[in-house]
């Protein structure tokens, strides 16, 4: 047994990573706290969405708003079974339309853009920014038209976009055309991170978060919107559960009624009780899970210098979840074959929207219009940073990188 974050314990039989030098890009964090809240869960009888989701809800705003000025009646998070789910809902509250156009970064995941094409509206690509790997805000004014209804900023790997110079562009543009952008922040990486020293999930119209198995905080499949304004997470509610009135999950129990109407074309983006239990005893140590992949990045960073390699940058006025730590080398490609041989898993984040085939044929977006981005593209590996990665993996990692990398 070790000690993990204050009250929890770690059992030795999971940790077999360390036993060899195979190591994996990620491995979710999971202990006897996790498995007790899941049995807890199993016990109750009630699988799909009820308390468990009720009370992480709750606990999730209490986490990200807890040392904001924002009252706990304007505090809205609500669970979805995914942080594609969220978006798209987000997009929905917010009242986009076919033919509305949305700005976002290029270096994404494809679900930042997916969401946007259900609308029927076009996802708009921004070219990024060489050191933050962002959305490059100096490019966004150029991007907007009359018809640009949200803005999607993506913390990349957890380090938070420049969102006052954002709020700034979208402020400007409703000054002077009367125009209201959106921001509906894409936080998949970014729990928790802040900017200028407010969280993450505190600042734009609504946030999105996500709890896919290699997040930062891991329920399996997953997602949260997160929002101050009661309208948008009242449609975002409605909209889980098939369009449905009011909470209607507990239709079944004897506190709740059979009755209920559809007030709009809803999905069916609710998460269950089992992954909510996960996410209860994951938001215990989400603090303590940061600190453990800072140190990991501190000791990366430390390794390479003065070496070739570029380590990430992290702005003086940002903190970062540390959801990836990206280096930057121009043999790329055969730095990754080499870890791969030696049994370290990495990864590259991202491949840009443009080139991907549906995208670059279905919008016609232009190569060149992304140089950044493509170059960036081309340098990018993602090596393995989480809380289970012990020092001796870590120095395993990084004598490997100097030896390959270059
Ligand atoms: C930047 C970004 N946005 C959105 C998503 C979608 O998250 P989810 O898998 O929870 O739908 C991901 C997932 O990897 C992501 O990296």
């Amino acid at each position: 047994m070790s000690t993990g974050p204050a009250g929890s314990v770690v059992p030795t039989a999971f940790p077999e990573v360390a036993k060899s030098m195979d190591i994996p890009f990620h491995k979710a964090y999971i202990t006897v706290d996790e498995v007790a809240e899941v049995i807890d869960a199993i016990k109750s009888g009630w699988f799909t969405m009820g308390p468990k989701t009720v009370e992480f809800e709750r606990r999730f705003s209490d986490f990200i708003f807890r040392d904001s000025a924002v009252s706990e009646d304007k505090r809205f998070s609500v669970s979805l079974n995914s942080a594609t789910a969220a978006l798209h809902l987000a997009l929905k509250a917010i009242g986009l339309k076919a033919g509305d156009e949305v700005i976002l970064p290029t270096n994404t995941f494809i679900a930042t853009a997916e969401v946007v094409t259900y609308f029927g509206a076009v996802p708009v690509l921004c070219d990024i920014e060489e050191v933050t790997h962002n959305m490059d805000v100096s490019k966004i004014e150029g991007l907007i038209t009359g018809r640009t209804r949200a803005i999607i900023p993506v913390h990349f790997g957890g380090q938070p976009c420049d969102m006052d110079e954002i709020l700034d562009i979208a402020g400007r543009r409703m000054q002077t055309h009367d125009q209201k952008i959106h921001l509906i922040e894409d936080a998949a990486h970014a729990l928790p991170s802040r900017y200028k020293g407010r969280m993450i999930g505190t600042i734009g119209d609504i946030t999105c978060f996500s709890f896919y198995a290699t997040k930062t905080l891991c329920t399996g499949e997953g997602g949260m919107a997160v929002t101050t304004n009661q309208e948008y997470a009242k449609k975002i509610r409605t909209n889980r559960l098939h369009g449905i009135s009011k909470d209607v999950w507990n239709r079944y129990t004897l506190e709740g009624d059979w009755r209920y109407e559809v007030v709009d074309n809803g999905n069916k983006y609710n998460t269950t009780d089992l992954n909510s239990a996960l996410g209860l005893a994951q938001l215990q140590k989400v603090l303590w899970m940061n600190d453990r992949r800072r140190e990991i990045a501190e000791l990366y960073t430390r390794a390479f210098e003065g070496t070739g390699i570029i380590p990430p940058t992290v702005m003086d006025d940002r903190e970062t979840s540390w959801h990836l730590y990206v280096i930057k080398t121009d043999n790329r490609d055969e730095l990754y074959e080499k870890l791969r041989a030696d049994g370290i898993g990495a990864s590259v984040h991202f491949i840009p929207v443009h080139k991907h085939p549906y995208y670059r044929e279905t919008y016609g977006y232009n190569d060149a219009d992304y140089p950044v981005a493509n170059r960036v593209f081309g340098q990018s590996l993602s090596l393995p940073i989480f809380p289970g990665l012990t020092a001796g993996e870590a120095e395993y990692i990084t004598e490997r990188v100097r030896r390959y990398a270059g």
